[in-house]
C-alpha cells in the first residue's frame, strides 16, 4: 500500500511533463491547421495572376485561334509563340515545330471539352479547358521529339487524341520562318 503510493507520488511529475508536451504538440497541431486552412482560403479569395477567357463557339471564326493562325511564329524579341487547338479528337497542329534554345510561349484553348496538354518527358502539363486560354513558357535544350497525348478523358475517341512535338535547330528554324507566317511541321 505504501509503495504504491510513493510510486505515485514520484509518478506525478512525469505525467505533468507528458500532460505539457501533449499540449504543447496539439498547439503546434491547431497552429499549422490554422496556417493551412488561412493559406488555402487566402489563395482561394486571390484572383488568378493571369486568367484569359475566350469563348470556344467563334474559335475558328474570328481572334487569334483562327485555323490560319495556329502554329508557331517568330516574335519580335526573338522568342517563339505557338498557338493550338484541342478539340474532340485531335491538336491542331497536330505536330508543334519550335526550335532549341529559344523562350517558346504556347497559347492553347479547347474547342468543346476539357483536354489534356502534356509534352512527355518535359514539365509540360495543363488542362485545355474551353472558354479559357492556357499559357505555358519554357524551352527546349536541343533538337527531339517528344509525344504530346492527351491525358485528360475527353469522349469515346480520347484514346487516339495526341499530337507530337518537334524540336529542330534554331538556324533551321529560323530559316524556315523567314518566308512563311506560321510553322508546325505538317507543312
Ligand atoms: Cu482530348 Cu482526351
Amino acid at each position: 500500500m505504501s509503495s504504491a503510493s510513493g510510486q505515485h507520488h514520484d509518478a506525478d511529475p512525469v505525467v505533468r511533463v507528458e500532460q505539457r508536451w501533449a499540449t504543447v504538440s496539439i498547439g503546434i497541431i491547431l497552429a499549422m491547421v490554422l496556417m493551412a486552412a488561412f493559406a488555402g482560403i487566402y489563395h482561394e479569395l486571390m484572383p488568378q495572376p493571369r486568367v484569359e477567357t475566350i469563348d470556344p463557339r467563334t474559335l475558328h471564326l474570328s481572334g487569334e485561334f483562327i485555323e490560319s493562325n495556329l502554329g508557331s511564329a517568330v516574335e519580335p524579341g526573338g522568342g517563339v509563340t505557338v498557338r493550338a487547338v484541342g478539340q474532340q479528337y485531335s491538336f491542331s497542329p497536330p505536330c508543334i515545330l519550335v526550335p532549341a534554345g529559344t523562350p517558346i510561349t504556347i497559347r492553347a484553348t479547347s474547342a468543346d471539352v476539357v483536354h489534356g496538354f502534356i509534352v512527355e518527358g518535359t514539365n509540360i502539363n495543363t488542362m485545355l479547358v474551353p472558354g479559357f486560354v492556357s499559357v505555358i513558357t519554357t524551352s527546349f535544350a536541343g533538337p527531339t521529339e517528344r509525344h504530346m497525348p492527351c491525358h485528360e478523358y475527353c469522349g469515346v475517341g480520347h484514346e487516339g487524341m495526341w499530337g507530337n512535338v518537334k524540336v529542330i535547330d534554331r538556324a533551321a528554324f529560323m530559316r524556315m520562318a523567314a518566308d512563311r507566317r506560321r510553322l508546325s511541321c505538317v507543312d
